[in-house]
């Protein structure tokens, strides 16, 4: 088992990398004897027997299975936690513990954030997507039906748990969505990572387990570097969201599930870097390099038919990045070097978008 350590002061807290890690008692930092584990109805029968031999030992342990999908990543089925938490008279000393992707642990640690005013929570990522990204950091929220995570709190979990043997039952669609997120980390602040993944695309796809691990791992190092300079995004930490803005538009605007959170992500990148060549910062051919990679791990580089150039600027409005009416954008002045920047042509950004469908 590897360990890494995100380092936050008194909210530091360390990111277990490993197989077979479901279940390891000793790994549960939970601050009391109180956990109500939240999953959901794809996650339960695989993996919920299994994470509860981790709490055989305690007082008082309950769990609560929320549907399936971004879909349901909202305000109405959050609820469904705090109903249980009520229900089954939980106070301030219960632990949540987050069993699955992003989803469910966006959801739970909003709902620990929220909860009697804030209450502890961990991460055990079932998704390569949870495990290289959501997990890590302290974002949580839900999706509001006119933006994509608009209501959430910044709220560090006790631990992450990464059990790579959980990627055995994910399906490719779903791996490739987390790929996006990996190559997005190469991108904004590793060359070299970025070069390992070009080599390591075929073991990857392949889901050979070192290669895997390497990838995790470097990317949690990645991620814990940045938020340990800016935790609550007010420089650095914005850098993450390279390809969000363009990738979140098209999430909502397709309707929340039908395009994966990770390949709004790699439309996104791909967007990004058309643009930030068009500004003439990237070279040609570092553009179809990256859409290169993009395009060998199985995900997509254009703009789905469905929307309009006017729909996807709007919806881009909606976004965390919005300041005085300006979209601040993350774009690439090489690999391995993004920036933030409100200083482009709005026009140069809308034929940028005419050119990018397939
Ligand atoms: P997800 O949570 O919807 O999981 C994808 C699918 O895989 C779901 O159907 C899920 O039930 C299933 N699944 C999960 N683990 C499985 C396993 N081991 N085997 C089989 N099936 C499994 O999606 P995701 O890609 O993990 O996460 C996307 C979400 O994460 C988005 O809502 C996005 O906004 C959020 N996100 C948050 C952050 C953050 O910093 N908080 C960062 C990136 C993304
Ligand atoms: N996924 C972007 C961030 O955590 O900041």
């Amino acid at each position: 088992m590897k360990t890494l350590n995100v380092n936050l002061g008194s909210r530091s807290y360390p990111i277990y990398i490993g197989q077979n890690l479901l279940g390891l008692a000793e790994l549960i930092k939970a601050s009391s004897q109180q956990v109500l584990i939240v999953t959901n109805e794809t996650i339960a029968p695989l993996y919920l027997e299994k994470t509860l031999r981790a709490f055989k030992d305690y007082n008082k342990v309950a769990s609560v299975i929320l549907p399936d999908g971004e879909q349901y990543k909202n305000l109405t089925v959050l609820n469904q936690i705090f109903d249980q938490l009520l229900t089954d008279k939980f106070n301030r000393q219960v632990t949540l513990v987050a069993l699955g992707g992003g989803v469910v642990g966006d959801m739970t640690g909003f709902a620990a954030a929220c909860y009697q005013r804030g209450v502890a929570f961990i991460q055990i990522a079932t998704t390569l997507l949870a495990q290289v990204d959501s997990s890590v950091g302290g974002k949580t929220g839900v999706n509001h039906s006119l933006g994509k995570n608009m209501i959430g709190a910044f709220h560090q979990p006790q631990c992450v748990i990464i059990d790579t043997d959980t990627l055995d039952t994910l399906d490719n669609r779903q791996l490739s969505a987390g790929l996006a997120e990996i190559i997005k980390y190469g991108l904004i602040n590793d060359l070299e990572f970025f070069e390992w993944l070009e080599n390591n695309v075929s073991d990857l796809l392949a889901r050979d387990s070192q290669a895997l691990s390497f990838a995790i791992a470097r990317s949690c190092q990645n991620k814990a570097q940045i938020v340990a300079e800016d935790e609550r995004e007010s420089g650095r930490r914005a850098l993450l969201n390279l390809g969000h803005t363009f990738g979140h538009a098209i999430e909502t605007g397709m309707g929340y599930g039908k395009c994966l959170h990770g390949e709004g992500v790699a439309i996104g990148i791909c967007l990004a870097t058309e643009f930030s060549a068009q500004l003439g910062w990237l070279a040609d051919d570092d553009v179809s390099r990256i859409k290169r990679l993009i395009k060998k791990m199985a995900l997509p580089t254009t703009i789905p038919e469905a929307l309009t150039v006017e729909q996807i600027l709007q919806l881009m409005q909606v976004d965390k990045k919005v300041h005085d009416g300006k979209i601040r954008l993350i774009l690439l002045k090489n690999i391995g070097q993004a920036i933030i920047t409100d200083q482009y042509d709005s026009q140069l950004l809308k034929n940028t978008l005419q050119k990018n469908y397939a």
